[in-house]
């Protein structure tokens, strides 16, 4: 088991009916107005904008809106948001959304206080100093932003989508309501459901040793696989949805990087440059890269791939025949 400091200070509020508390928690944390950040229109479909625009009436919080925040997130998004943030002086970041929206929402926060291009902390040339406070209300599982440090973007000039992580990026209050996700189109459940779990083996196949890190890791893999395939015939199963949803979360929020080696991440690394290149979904690359990954790397590490066979499929056996069925 490797050394850890685990730190996250997301508060997460979690369940049916919560979205009408972030007015509430935005008053509370003291802010008067904030840059409300969203996609291309599913929050004003589904009701959640509605439900977020009572709150902060009700609540005596101003704001300003920037949406159309597409799936792979740009830059130019990112500038637009940073510069009306800075015209109407906000004092915070409402994302509501997923990745995408969130990731912009760090971005923007960070850029906020820097007087260079934030793209600059993306490439490693600036290490973020200030940011302005981020509350989320997520729509869809996968990433984990909701609760983690971590921003991809993708620079549209260059064809480059970098990350960055920086602790003072993490959202001060997400909220998860299961139910907005009853909308989710069954491929986008899915392409959540396998970022989720690929972040998950990310850590779990970097080669360290550390029993309650693996049995953690292969329980949120189960529960993962056993929630999407009851939402692919049921999208509205609720407790399929609230499953998923707490899994994604604790996939990438430190809970499965503590006591591991820090994650291999090379599966990630090439589908971030797949959907640069090519604008598809980040669980749609990751579905083609990992398995690719994990065949081209098992020899190194033939007990874990030999485990992960028997313990997430129950397989039996031992060897190159255990190790593939459980990849194919
Ligand atoms: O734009 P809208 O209208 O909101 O539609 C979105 C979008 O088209 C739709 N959607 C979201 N909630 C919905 C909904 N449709 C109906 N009902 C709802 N409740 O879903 C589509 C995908 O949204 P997006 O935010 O792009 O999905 P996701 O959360 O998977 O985010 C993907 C992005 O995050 C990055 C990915 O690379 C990608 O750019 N990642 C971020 C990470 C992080 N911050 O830690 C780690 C990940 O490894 C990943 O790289
Ligand atoms: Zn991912």
């Amino acid at each position: 088991m490797e050394n850890f400091t685990f730190h996250n200070p997301t508060k997460i509020i979690f369940g049916k009916n919560t979205i009408p508390r972030v007015g509430e928690e935005i008053k509370e944390y003291g802010l008067k107005k904030v840059l409300f950040l969203y996609g291309r229109g599913s929050i004003k479909r589904n009701g959640v904008y509605d439900q977020v625009v009572e709150s902060l009436k009700k609540n005596g919080i101003e704001w300003i809106e920037v949406s159309g925040v597409k799936p792979n997130p740009v830059l130019s998004k990112v500038h637009e948001a940073i510069e009306k943030a800075r015209e109407a002086n906000v004092e915070g970041i409402l994302a509501v959304g997923g990745g995408s929206v969130i990731d912009s929402a760090k971005a923007i926060a960070a850029g906020f206080y820097y007087e260079g291009d934030i793209w600059d902390a993306f490439t490693g040339d600036y290490e973020i100093e200030k940011a302005l406070p981020i509350f989320t209300i997520l729509t869809i599982s996968a990433t984990g932003s909701e609760m983690n440090g971590n921003a991809v973007v993708t620079n549209e000039k260059t064809n480059q989508k970098y990350a960055f992580s920086s602790e003072h990026v993490y959202p001060k209050v997400s909220i998860i309501d299961p139910t907005v996700q009853f909308t989710l189109p069954k491929e986008q459940t899915v392409y959540g459901a396998v970022d989720a779990i690929a972040h998950v083996l990310e850590y779990y196949f970097d080669g360290s040793v550390c029993l309650v890190h693996d049995r953690i890791s292969e329980s949120l893999v189960k529960t993962i696989m056993e929630m999407t395939e009851i939402l692919i015939e049921d999208p509205e199963n609720y407790e399929a949805r609230a499953n998923l949803a707490w899994s994604a979360t604790l996939a990438l929020n430190g809970l499965t990087d503590a006591g591991s080696k820090g994650g291999d991440w090379a599966s990630h690394a090439i589908e971030h440059s797949l959907s640069a290149l090519y604008d598809i979904a980040h669980g749609a690359g990751l579905a083609i890269v990992f398995p690719a990954w994990m065949k081209y790397v098992y020899k190194e590490n033939m007990g874990k791939f030999e485990r992960f066979s028997k313990e997430i499929f129950g397989l039996e056996g031992s060897g190159e025949n255990l190790v593939l069925s459980g990849i194919e």
